[in-house]
């Protein structure tokens, strides 16, 4: 089980629950939604749920007993935030469903119309760009189904985390989750599941390289929406590519393939990298030290290839912003890890505040 929960109930009306969820990073990227108000995206993706021990969003939330009105308000890493029509959805909809069940049975405590407080905390730095609105927004989804009392199945929980952010509803599951578009209107065929589980490929693990810790110019929502509006070269992959692509890559976990995974990895990214420069004006995610991940990876590659034989030893990918991450197989680790830090000899924490340094972050074994 990858998400974490731990609900307190109390005799009187006040529920709390705390709950954890990891980080995923795709392999076939998301980018593009048929319907913003439904949240469901334009192609269907895949991604690996990242190790939780290392990096997770943890949220606490509460519901406060003696409230007299349905007041929500969120804090995330200790700061009081503004909810956003999202985080307000997914509590109306929550506490709808809460109050379903008050109506049918009474002697259920009073939650449903209550203040809810949520108190959100990433274990990673936020303003590094690691993809934390995934975790954050499973976690938050979670918490609010325990502290609600709601008990729904994980797969309903993470429908409902979709409507906080499309990638979180793959953060519910462990190992390889695909998220399959689906096609009835209501969205109710949206769904996340998964392809194979967090021990099905004890081998495989995830490097992240931090190439900037500033946070990004264009937030994926708004970057996607444009792309959607303008992009012809998203509609060739929409139609085109990731259809095929989602068969060819779940065939390569199943088979534990790395030289087709790491292809087809590689080339999604460059695509969705490639889809952003088509969008009008055009979005740059990736940056000068990304471009040099890039190139040494290719041709590290090579390399390697005439020694082992293997077409890839290591995959990079990149979602919106310039930091790599690069799937491998553990016994690839070592030799990367002194690669990438002798070619990127800054190697200073994820967090600085500064936009020039580049260096590892921490490596991050995706299985035990
Ligand atoms: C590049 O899930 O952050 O990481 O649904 O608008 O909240 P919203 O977007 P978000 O987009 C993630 C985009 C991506 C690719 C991916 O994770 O599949």
């Amino acid at each position: 089980m990858t998400v974490q929960q731990k609900t307190k109930k109390a005799r009187t009306d006040t529920a709390e629950a705390t709950a954890s969820a990891p980080v995923n990073i795709a392999v076939i990227k998301y980018w593009g939604k048929r319907s913003e108000a439904l949240m469901l995206p334009t192609n269907s993706s895949l991604s690996l749920t990242l190790d939780q021990d290392q990096l997770q969003s943890k949220t606490s939330v509460r519901v406060i007993a003696d409230s007299e009105s349905e007041d929500a308000r969120l804090w995330l890493n200790g700061k009081e935030e503004k909810i956003t029509g999202r985080v307000r959805n997914l509590v109306a909809t929550m506490r709808k469903l809460r109050a379903d069940l008050e109506a049918k049975d009474s002697s259920l405590p009073s939650l449903a119309n209550k203040a809810l407080h949520m108190a959100s905390i990433n274990n990673f730095p936020t303003a590094a760009g690691l993809a934390s609105s995934a975790s954050g927004l499973a976690c938050l989804a979670v918490a609010i189904d325990a502290a609600l009392q709601l008990n729904l199945p994980r797969p309903q929980v993470s429908a409902l985390a979709r409507l906080g952010s499309g990638s979180a509803c793959r953060s519910l599951f462990g190992g390889f989750v695909a998220w399959d578009m689906g096609s009835k209107p209501d969205g109710s065929d949206s769904v996340a599941r998964q392809v194979a589980s967090e021990t099905h490929w004890p081998e495989m693990c995830a490097l992240i390289l931090v190439a900037s810790a500033t946070q990004k110019e264009m937030p994926s929502t708004a970057g996607m929406q444009t792309t959607v509006e303008t992009s012809p070269l998203l509609q060739h992959r929409i139609s085109a590519v990731v259809p095929e692509r989602m068969q060819s890559i779940e065939k390569a976990i199943q088979a534990r393939d790395f030289d087709s995974f790491a292809e087809i990895t590689m080339r999604d990214s460059n695509q969705f990298h490639a889809v952003c420069l088509d969008t009008f004006p055009p979005i740059f995610y990736l940056n000068h030290v990304s471009h040099r991940v890039i190139s040494l990876i290719t041709k590290y590659n090579e390399v390697k290839s005439k020694e082992n034989g293997r077409k890839y030893t290591v995959a990079y990918t990149f979602d919106a912003g310039p930091n790599a991450v690069l799937y491998l197989l553990k016994d690839d680790v070592a030799e990367v890890l002194r690669l990438v830090n002798a070619f990127f000899p800054h190697n200073v924490a994820a967090g600085a505040a500064s936009d020039e340094y580049y260096g590892m972050a921490k490596q991050f074994v995706h299985a035990p």
